[in-house]
């Protein structure tokens, strides 16, 4: 692994794709051991982020399992709050569910914040929360994160799905910025 260059960025070699393999499989095996052999979870990739990390993660999953993908998105609220954030994608009827969120990277939480308020008043049977990399020290939120492959420090990554502007996301190792 060598430093690289996105568009006027360097990056440096972080998180290779072996120990990415291991964050991965070590998050469906504690997964698997809490739901167990019979229950069914839904799992919900947060797009465009999370797309290589679900892959893999539903691969190493040992037990039957539904996988969806969503995308969040904003439009102009037709009250005083001005933006809402919705999800696009959802057609499953999630009442009564295990619903695991599989998110790429949790950072301030923000988004974080808007999927639990999404899902408030979905009447699912119970909301987890799983996050391949978290920035503890940007995290601003008193919200559970239920399944964390590995807390970085707070320094911008790609690669592995994530992205600068777009690019970056076909990468199988994770970049740090060079600073
Ligand atoms: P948050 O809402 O601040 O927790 O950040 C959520 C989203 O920002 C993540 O799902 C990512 O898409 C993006 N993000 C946060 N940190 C990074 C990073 O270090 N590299 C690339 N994307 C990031
Ligand atoms: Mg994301």
């Amino acid at each position: 692994m060598e430093t690289i260059q996105i568009h006027d960025k360097h990056f440096v070699p972080f998180i290779n794709r072996d120990k990415i393999e291991r964050y991965v499989e070590f998050i469906a095996k504690q997964i698997a051991q809490d739901l167990g052999p019979n229950e069914v979870p839904i799992f919900i990739g947060i797009l465009n982020g999370s797309f290589m990390f679900a892959a893999d993660f539903v691969r190493k999953y040992p037990h039957e399992c539904h996988i969806t993908f969503v995308k969040m998105a904003s439009y102009e609220g037709v009250n005083s709050t001005g933006k809402i954030k919705h999800l696009v994608g959802i057609n499953e009827d999630l009442e009564g569910r295990t619903v695991v969120i599989l998110e790429d990277i949790i950072d301030t939480g923000n988004t974080l914040a808007e999927i639990y308020e999404i899902f408030r008043d979905k009447k699912v049977k119970q909301l987890k929360i799983a996050t391949l990399f978290f920035k503890p020290d940007v995290f601003r939120k008193e919200l559970p994160i239920d399944y964390i492959g590995k807390s970085i420090e707070d320094k911008f990554i790609v690669g592995y799905g994530l992205d600068y502007d777009g690019l970056g996301r076909n990468l199988s190792d994770i970049y740090q910025l060079k600073v």
